[in-house]
């Protein structure tokens, strides 16, 4: 079932092109306008949403943490993200005109199912956003959106993130459109950027081999940081969990502007960080702001791991390394940032003689409170 890799998560990595283009697949009539089938919420319901939650743990949670980004961007409606073992144990403010999201892959995940049961309590209507078939979360939704990324066997989840992401997008675009938040030449203009990302994502695979180097030679590294900004602050929180569950090495992720904040402390002699830079091409001052976080933990004797866009030439001066990927619209950019943070996830863990598709302590669905 490996199909010829040394582990799953290996095969699931290069998996996610194919992940990315399954989610997309169908979801669009003849004349190019989306339609979301399984989205048995009636549209005049949908228009008078004036409130999107997002629940959903770890690493889903992420997903829609990138989605807030889009979706508010795109729908001008308000999105908030929250753990849903945090939203269920609270007195969040939920009505009729809710709309809540939740993400998960296995669909089992205890929490999200109570925080979507505490939700529906309350009024609320639910989508879910599930990659396993019939499991209970998408059964208990008022709709579902199945991400279609295929079975995901090892623990750590690398093609359904992926694939989330691209789900959340299409939601983020099906609700422009019912709305009229955005003209229809937009929406399709976006439709063909998600459309061409995942040749993208190969592209990032295909190069992946340096990213596997510097990984083995940092083996024995005992803490990483990683920086990011806007959709790429929830990709180094990703980074950083992915490096702490697979090769057991303290992680953590900032967004890049909280560094003067209190992280720089941090910053000695050696320290590995890791920062995701925005595009160049992107409309504000983003990329120059972190372009000078480089900077100033170079300037602390950091030893700086930057992915950077093609062309970025920015950044080379204060870099020790740097991953190229491929140029992208800043909102498509997390798709392909967050590749090789898993790939170094996975090769330094693999060099420390880990098993990475079952990391220590746990499960590929976490069934209890
Ligand atoms: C991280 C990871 C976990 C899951 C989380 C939610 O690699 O696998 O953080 O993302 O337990 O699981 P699902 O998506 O099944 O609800």
């Amino acid at each position: 079932e490996k199909g010829g890799y040394s582990s799953f998560m290996a095969k699931e990595i290069d998996d996610q092109p194919q992940a990315v283009g399954d989610t997309l697949l169908g979801r669009t009539n003849e004349k190019g306008d989306l339609i979301l089938d399984d989205l048995r919420i009636d549209e005049a319901t949908l228009r008078t949403i004036d409130k999107i939650i997002v629940i959903a743990c770890g690493t889903a949670a992420y997903a829609g943490h990138v989605a807030k980004y889009a979706i508010e961007h795109w729908c001008r409606i308000p999105v908030e993200v929250e753990l849903a073992h945090e939203f269920r144990y609270r007195d969040p403010i939920v009505t009729s005109k809710t709309l809540v999201v939740a993400i998960s892959q296995s669909g089992e995940t205890m929490d999200t199912l109570m925080a979507v049961r505490h939700a529906q309590e309350q009024g609320a209507k639910v989508i879910s956003i599930v990659n396993t078939h019939g499991s209970t979360i998408p059964r208990e939704s008022d709709a579902v959106l199945y991400t279609h990324a295929g079975p995901e066997i090892a623990v750590a989840s690398t093609k359904a993130f992926v694939s989330q992401i691209t789900a959340t997008y299409l939601l983020g675009l099906y609700l422009a459109q019912l709305r009229g938040n955005m003209f229809r030449d937009e929406i399709q203009a976006i439709l063909t950027e998600l459309r061409a990302m995942p040749a993208k994502l190969k592209e990032v695979l295909d190069r992946s081999e340096h990213v596997r180097e510097v990984a083995r030679s940092m083996a024995d590294a005992t803490s990483v940081l990683f920086l990011g900004r806007h959709v790429g602050y929830p990709i180094a929180l990703e980074g950083a969990l992915k490096l702490k569950e697979l090769a057991y090495i303290h992680a953590e992720g900032f967004a890049a502007g909280e560094l003067k904040h209190g992280p720089i402390a941090l910053i000695e002699e050696g320290q590995p960080v890791i920062i995701i830079v925005p595009s160049p091409r992107g409309r504000d001052s983003l990329h120059a702001k972190v372009i000078s976080n480089i900077q100033e933990v170079r300037a602390r004797g950091a030893h700086t791991l930057v992915i950077a866009e093609d062309g970025d030439t920015d950044v080379e001066a204060f870099a020790d390394e740097v991953f190229w990927v491929p140029q992208a619209p800043t909102l498509m950019s997390p798709l392909l940032t967050v590749l090789p943070l898993q790939v170094f996830a996975a090769e330094l863990a693999g060099a420390k003689g880990l098993d990475i598709d079952q990391p220590r302590n746990l499960a590929k669905s976490v069934t209890v409170e």
